[in-house]
């Protein structure tokens, strides 16, 4: 398989005064085009801290991170900005959709910026026609046909979640990055995100990488590594 992602002695400290925490020590891994990959580790590890910082949401302290090897911890903040926005897709445990827009519009809004022909909703926001195309479509492919139109409040938890997998998913990333997707729902939803993400992944070769403390999840991953003590175990 194609590397995708090497990670190469990653170091993350967070400082309080003088006191250092040293969260992750040195992390090795690659991540391998078109997998899924659950990250495990107990809670307060570091899983999260590591997903930022391969998302480009946070600077690691030490250490490289490669996409198709291009470094990325060399980018300037500008470049990290639209590397993100064109390269990585989020799946937070809270689905964090905005409350005000239906599913559709959740959905379609994530890719508004890039496309240029632009239809009025009855809101009077102005979205991209393809945007709501490809939203519609993406709705659909998570079994949510019938809810295009639910405001979040309006939809069930493992609903919500699906909505957020469709709205990571709209702008083709390399990568979805997904932090406990099921830490906030019961066992049978959880089931059915589970689904989704599996068939996804088969459908449409997208990569997957997903932190979580839920054994059942790397069940379905195609591979699991253990974060201890700051390290990805061996
Ligand atoms: N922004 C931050 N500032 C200071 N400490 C942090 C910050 N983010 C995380 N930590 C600390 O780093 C450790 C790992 O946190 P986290 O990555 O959230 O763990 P996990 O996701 O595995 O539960 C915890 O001790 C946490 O308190
Ligand atoms: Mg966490």
């Amino acid at each position: 398989m194609d590397k995708l992602i090497r990670i190469d002695n990653l170091h993350k400290s967070f400082y309080d005064g003088d006191t250092e925490l040293k969260v992750l020590k040195g992390v090795n891994l690659d991540i391998h085009q078109a997998e899924v990959l659950a990250i495990m580790g107990a809670s307060g590890v570091g899983k999260s801290t590591l997903l930022h910082i391969i998302g480009t949401l946070d600077r690691p302290t030490e250490g490289n991170i490669f996409y198709e090897d291009e470094d990325i911890t060399a980018f300037s903040e500008r470049e990290l900005t639209r590397f993100r926005n064109d390269a990585i897709g989020f799946v937070f445990q809270f689905h964090q959709l905005l409350p005000e827009f239906t599913a559709l519009e959740n959905v379609a809004m994530s890719g508004l910026i890039r496309n240029t022909r632009k239809v009025e909703n009855k809101n009077g926001n102005r979205y991209s026609s393809d945007a709501y195309e490809k939203a519609e479509i993406l709705l659909e492919s998570v079994g949510l046909s019938e809810r295009l139109g639910h405001f979040p409040s309006q939809l069930s938890g493992g609903e919500r979640q699906r909505v957020a997998i469709a709205r990571a998913l709209v702008n083709q990333p390399k990568v979805v990055l997904a932090d406990e997707p099921t830490g906030n729902i019961d066992d049978k939803t959880s089931e059915a995100v589970l689904d989704v993400l599996q068939d996804i992944n088969e459908r449409l070769k997208q990569t997957f990488i997903i932190v979580t403390h839920d054994s059942r999840l790397s069940e379905r991953a195609n591979r699991t590594v253990h974060l201890v003590d700051g390290k990805i175990a061996d």
